[in-house]
């Protein structure tokens, strides 16, 4: 009996993968490697499919039959919001398509144990925050959308084929639990900083004249290490009911500014660059932090990482990268 994990050769997914690992359990991870390393899942079997080709479903029964599949836990998918305004066709086919192949193989191989990838961006800029569940999903880019499908998906796939399956909406996802394992892509604003810091530049704070307590924007970051250990959670919480779906927040419920993020990051990198101001993004929310209530009440998780270990664990790992690149 085994884990199906797809997308688990890329930042988040080898995280899971490598703590179900130490915990004995058997996993099998479907990945393209469009975006993953087969190497930060050494000791897993790797089978190498795009999940949104032609023969995905089919492929997708055969490793399940193989493998003696039992629960999925659904991660690939591309994550950059830029390029999905510019290629938004790309997005429906590697977010939505690849999903419904995953659910058709589940579903015409009797797995009903469901987790999926989703995101705070189905919410686009929420109207209040702390945000919790009940406020209304209004993405404001495609792959919000694409995200928000795929919940839907969800839902109507638990009806039809009685899956039990839980949608987690991720928050700001930094750090690295293995050194090996950070993230490579410079996206968000932990990666980027890192990235600018490791050519010799300064950070850059887009707007500081937000009405938060010093003016730069805040957001709730959560260690991949407490996001990883939500799956298993939610693993742990599906596979009772069947023809049921559930949606949770995953996050810390504390905010966080893009300042103090830096500093952190500062204390870590000892680099003496002086973050630089520059105007912000339109349509930048001042404040999103999550409500993360509904997770703890239900499947009795909480975070227990600090923005400390996330920035310098990210700090670490970049190093790790710079080492092994060399
Ligand atoms: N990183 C974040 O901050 C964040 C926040 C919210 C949600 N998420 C979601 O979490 C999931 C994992 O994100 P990540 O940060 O690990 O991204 P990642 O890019 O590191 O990993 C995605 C993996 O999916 C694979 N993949 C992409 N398209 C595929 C396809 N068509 N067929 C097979 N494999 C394919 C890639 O090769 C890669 O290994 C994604 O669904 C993402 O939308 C991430």
């Amino acid at each position: 009996m085994s884990i199906l994990i797809t997308g688990g050769a890329g930042y988040i997914g080898a995280h899971i993968v490598r703590l179900l690992q130490e915990r004995g359990e058997r996993v099998v991870v479907v990945d393209d490697l469009s975006g993953g390393d087969a190497r930060r899942v050494a000791g897993a079997p790797v089978v190498r499919v795009d999940l949104a080709s032609d023969g995905a479903r089919a492929a997708l029964r055969a490793v399940i039959a193989e493998h003696r599949v039992t629960s999925i836990v659904h991660f690939a998918a591309r994550k950059q919001v830029g390029e999905s305004v510019a290629h938004p066709e790309a997005y429906f086919r590697d977010n939505v398509s690849s999903l419904a192949a995953v659910v058709g193989a589940a579903a015409d191989t009797g797995v009903a144990r469901f987790v999926f990838s989703s995101s705070a961006a189905v919410y686009g800029t929420p109207a209040a925050s702390p945000v919790s569940e009940t406020a209304p999903p209004s993405p404001i880019n495609p792959y919000g959308e694409t995200k928000l499908a795929g919940e839907w998906l969800m839902r109507d796939a638990a009806t039809a084929y009685g899956l039990d399956a839980i949608s987690l909406r991720y928050f700001n996802v930094a750090g690295a639990g293995w050194d090996d394992l950070g993230d490579p892509a410079p996206l968000n604003l932990v990666t980027i900083a890192i990235d600018r810091i490791r050519q010799g530049l300064a950070p850059v704070i887009l707007g500081d004249d937000y009405d938060t307590p010093d003016g730069t924007g805040v957001r709730d970051y959560i260690h991949v290490l407490d996001l990883a250990e939500a799956h298993l959670h939610a693993l742990a919480a599906v596979g009772e009911e069947r023809g049921r779906h559930r949606v949770y927040n995953v996050g810390t419920g504390r905010g966080s500014s893009v300042r103090e993020v830096l500093d952190r990051l500062e204390e870590a990198a000892r680099s003496g660059l002086e973050p630089i101001v520059e105007p912000r993004r339109p349509g930048d929310p001042p404040a999103v932090v999550a409500d993360p209530e509904l997770i703890a009440e239900e499947l009795g998780w909480r975070a227990t990482r600090s923005l400390d270990d996330m920035v310098a664990s990210a700090w670490r790992a970049s190093e790790h990268r710079a080492q092994t690149v060399r």
